[in-house]
């Protein structure tokens, strides 16, 4: 009866699992007429795949237990307010002193519009507004490739479309496309070059309105005044702006993309309350999993206390190289694709500032400016405009600029920071900060990792013993998604162990 269940999509089934399938909430009444009654399970992991693992299985009334070594639940979903302190690895104490309604997204900060993080925000009641992760008028400054001055993103963009299309619709004229175009195609060609560059009639790019204005247009009378000094085309190729174009194409960074209002913790907040907090265990720190066959015994100490909880399943939802360190009876298997997946370094720091002079002065209202500096990236705060302070991330960095800052007190880690920004914005960098707070995930107690690099992806067959139940022990996390980085990853994961969970439950 139950195969027939299946059939007819009214019982869960291992196929359901499968790829490509859509995510079918788990539900109570997926028990009745078979039987079986939920299963306890033992969650490993208070992040994002931890919870949501915790929140769909509670809706078919599994009893779940979460076990979560930080404080906090939300693993790197972190946001930090006044009041908020850390401790990282290398011993630095930090305590945010952002002042009230100011806060910086440590983790993820940003959310494309497709993936299902934005369903579990409805489903949550979580608000969302938008986050701007392009604009036309935040600074490109590449210092390193000679620019002496930063320049704004569109000014940037008109120059490179325009040269890049001058010298296609030149070859296209002079025949050095004949070969691949007809006639009509290289006319339409031509046509679209003239357009998306902006040239003239002798296919030459001269600059236009797109580059801006240093006077804008504005009342009769006041035509406005282009922006001067039209680099050439070699300029423009050396200066290298060019090679920030291609990320907004990006499928998951294209515009529009969203944020939570209040700080991207109100997700794993919604979470808690949803799954419950008296079934989450914090400071709660994980040291074997042991399938015992019938059952899960999972060890842990929590205030100085060694405690073993048994549960019929465990879902394993830490990262890969902390997982890699607790002591399991799961096989070799388990523990090699533990460890050839590598954490990733990456940081940012806060600086809270007491005017929004990037909006009196610059008329710059969220989005990035990038740089070859070792600060990377500077967000703009996609929230509060107009309010009277605002908090800048002034570095997103990685991999050995993010490593170089960790080493640094949190002190030097500002001052850096503070002297690349004021290579680009001016005194004003300096003058008006109020106070800043740095995060490093590799030296974060517990994840060591912003995110992680999972050599050949996460179908390599050297993964496959993280990929289906080993015993009685499912793995969830963005490490084993084709979106690592993004909580997306953990979300999809999550559903994919729960789902299989509950097939088998219903199967067994
Ligand atoms: N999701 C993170 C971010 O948007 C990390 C990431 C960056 C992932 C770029 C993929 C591409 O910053």
């Amino acid at each position: 009866m139950f195969a027939t269940m299946g059939a007819l999509g009214l019982a869960p089934t291992a196929e359901a699992a499968q790829r490509d399938q859509p995510f079918r909430a788990l539900k109570p009444g997926d028990f009745t007429l078979t039987g079986r009654g939920a299963a306890k399970v033992v969650i490993v992991g208070g992040g994002i795949a931890g919870l949501a693992s915790a929140y769909e299985l509670g809706k078919a009334g599994y009893d779940c237990t979460v076990l979560e070594a930080r404080d906090r639940t939300g693993g790197r979903n972190f946001t930090l307010r006044g009041g908020d302190s850390t401790t990282d690895l290398y011993g630095n104490t930090q305590t945010a002193r952002f002042t009230d309604g100011q806060y910086m997204n440590a983790g993820p900060a940003r959310i494309p519009q497709w993936m299902v993080t934005l369903d579990y925000c409805r489903e949550l009641g979580v608000p969302i507004e938008v986050f701007t992760n392009v604009n036309a008028d935040a600074y490109i400054f590449n210092q390193k490739s000679g620019m002496k001055q930063p320049e704004r993103y569109r000014t940037a963009k008109a120059d490179v479309y325009g040269y890049v299309s001058e010298l296609l619709a030149k070859a296209t004229d002079r025949g050095a496309l004949d070969k691949e175009l007809t006639v009509a195609d290289r006319e339409r060609l031509v046509e679209f070059l003239k357009d998306w560059g902006e040239l003239g009639d002798t296919l030459t790019y001269e600059g236009g309105e797109r580059r801006g204005y240093s006077v804008v247009p504005a009342a009769a009378g006041t035509p406005g005044v282009l922006l001067g000094d039209i680099p050439t085309a070699s300029e423009v190729f050396a200066s290298g702006v060019g090679r920030y174009f291609s990320f907004e194409f990006g499928f998951d960074q294209a515009m529009l993309m969203f944020q939570p209002v209040g700080g991207m913790d109100r997700i794993p907040h919604a979470l808690t309350k949803a799954v419950g907090t008296h079934r989450i265990r914090t400071g709660a720190v994980v040291s074997d999993i042991t399938d015992k066959g019938s059952g899960v015994a999972v060890t842990y100490t929590q205030g100085g206390r060694t405690k073993v909880i048994d549960a019929d399943y465990c879902i394993a939802a830490m990262p890969p190289n902390i997982l890699a360190k607790v002591q399991h009876n799961l096989g070799s298997g388990v523990q090699r694709a533990l460890e050839a997946i590598t954490p990733s370094s990456a940081a940012k720091i806060g600086l809270e500032y007491r005017s929004r002079w990037w909006e009196l002065d610059h008329n710059i209202y969220g989005g990035i400016t990038e740089t070859d500096q070792d600060v990377t990236h500077i967000w703009h705060p996609s929230y509060g405009f107009h309010g009277e302070r605002g908090v800048l991330i002034g570095y997103y960095n990685y991999d050995d600029d993010a490593d170089a800052y960790a080493k640094l007190t949190p002190g030097e880690r500002e001052k850096r920071a503070v002297a690349a920004g004021v290579k680009i914005y001016g005194e004003q960098y300096r003058t008006e900060l109020a106070s800043s707070f740095s995060h490093h995930w590799r030296q974060t107690p517990h994840l060591e990792a912003a995110w992680h690099d999972t050599p050949g992806g996460p179908d390599d067959p050297r993964y496959q013993p993280l990929n289906r139940p080993t015993g009685r022990v499912y793995f969830a996390g963005d490490w084993l998604s084709y979106t690592d980085a993004w909580q997306h990853g953990a979300f999809t994961s999550a559903r994919k162990a729960v789902t299989a969970l509950h097939a088998r439950v219903l199967s067994s």
